[in-house]
């Protein structure tokens, strides 16, 4: 018989399965996001986030408890304000519901967390874009810039290790980290969303964070075009030269090719978001009985590390880390 390949000799145990495995996921690569909402006695369920809240500071302090003892590298805290407004002032006042419950993690956790603050205004804007508008409605680039370097000031003063600015602004990173210095604050980390398209898979984030865009609109004008790849590169590119310290594509499984593109062009570590609508996907199939939910996410999230990212930011953190080190 001539002589075939036979690569299958190497997947005949399980320990030989482990042994050549190429790409390893733990625990302490992913990060949870979470929600605090201002003004709450009780956290309120996310309908399309099953297992997933709008936390009162309490219930925050809980949650990410459980993440930490389950091994979880970090989290990611987005801020639900009780009141927005045109100029989204919640989202940099220094007792802002985001600052507050910062205090809160960085009295609890310490350093031994990594604290992450999402850097946006959509939140805390009544039309819910991610910037200010000019008169005829359209974002109006350079003045959110002074925002968000206020927003960073904001979030690092109150205990963030790491500002993640997600308003895809040109010229975001530099003016974030210029603020940050001119503060003192030279030691926060910039994890820029570099990559961040304008999907269709952000829907039950914008439930959890009550985010509807003012006149039935869409964030096309600011975030990228999912029929693009090479404008990742150029994105990437450009934040990285601003300062940023880590880069992000979001999402995650829609976009592989641009995290394997990234990771082969630059040298600094790079994340991809496992978005709500990812998540939202597999908790429904799984609910139904028709895929197995918890397989899923480990072969999902196994996927965005193969594709080249060095950790994931998902709803199935804790989860999948309680999982991993059972
Ligand atoms: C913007 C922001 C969004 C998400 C993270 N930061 C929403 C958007 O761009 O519309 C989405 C995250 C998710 O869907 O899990 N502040």
């Amino acid at each position: 018989m001539f002589p075939v390949e036979r690569p299958r000799r190497l997947r005949r145990t399980a320990a030989l399965r482990r042994l050549v495995a190429e790409t390893s996921l733990a625990p302490d690569d992913l990060i949870a996001p979470f929600f605090v909402a201002e003004g709450l006695r009780e956290p309120q369920p996310i309908h399309s986030l099953p297992g997933h809240y709008q936390h009162t500071i309490d219930s925050l302090l809980d949650a990410a408890s459980r993440a930490h003892r389950a091994g979880v590298g970090g989290l990611i805290l987005f801020g639900v304000p009780s009141t927005k407004d045109e100029t989204g002032s919640g989202a940099y006042d220094p007792n802002g519901i985001a600052q507050v419950a910062l205090r809160a993690l960085r009295d609890s956790f310490g350093d031994d967390f990594v604290i992450m603050a999402d850097l946006c205004l959509d939140e805390y804007t009544s039309h819910g874009h991610c910037g200010v508008l000019r008169p005829d409605g359209t974002v109006d680039n350079d003045a959110t810039l002074e925002l968000y370097a206020a927003t960073a000031v904001a979030q690092a003063e109150a205990g963030a290790a790491v500002v993640a600015p997600s308003g895809m602004m040109d010229g975001q990173v530099g003016a974030i980290r210029a603020g940050l210095d001119a503060a003192g604050y030279t030691d926060t980390v910039i994890l820029a969303y570099a990559a961040k398209y304008a999907s269709g898979l952000y829907g039950p984030f914008r439930d959890a964070v009550g985010v509807e865009i003012a006149g039935g609109g869409d964030r096309k004008a600011y975030q990228q075009d999912y029929r693009n790849r090479r404008e990742s590169w150029r994105e990437a590119r450009a934040d990285v030269e601003q300062g940023a310290d880590i880069i992000m594509v979001k999402p995650a499984m829609t976009y592989l090719d641009v995290v394997s593109d990234l990771r082969r062009e630059l040298d600094v570590p790079l994340c991809a978001y496992h978005v709500s609508g990812e998540y939202a996907m597999v908790k429904a199939a799984a609910a139904n009985g028709w895929i197995d939910g918890d397989a899923v996410a480990l072969e999902q999230l196994t996927a965005v590390r193969r594709a080249g990212a060095d950790f994931v930011l998902t709803y199935f953190a804790t989860d999948v880390a309680e999982v991993l080190s059972a």
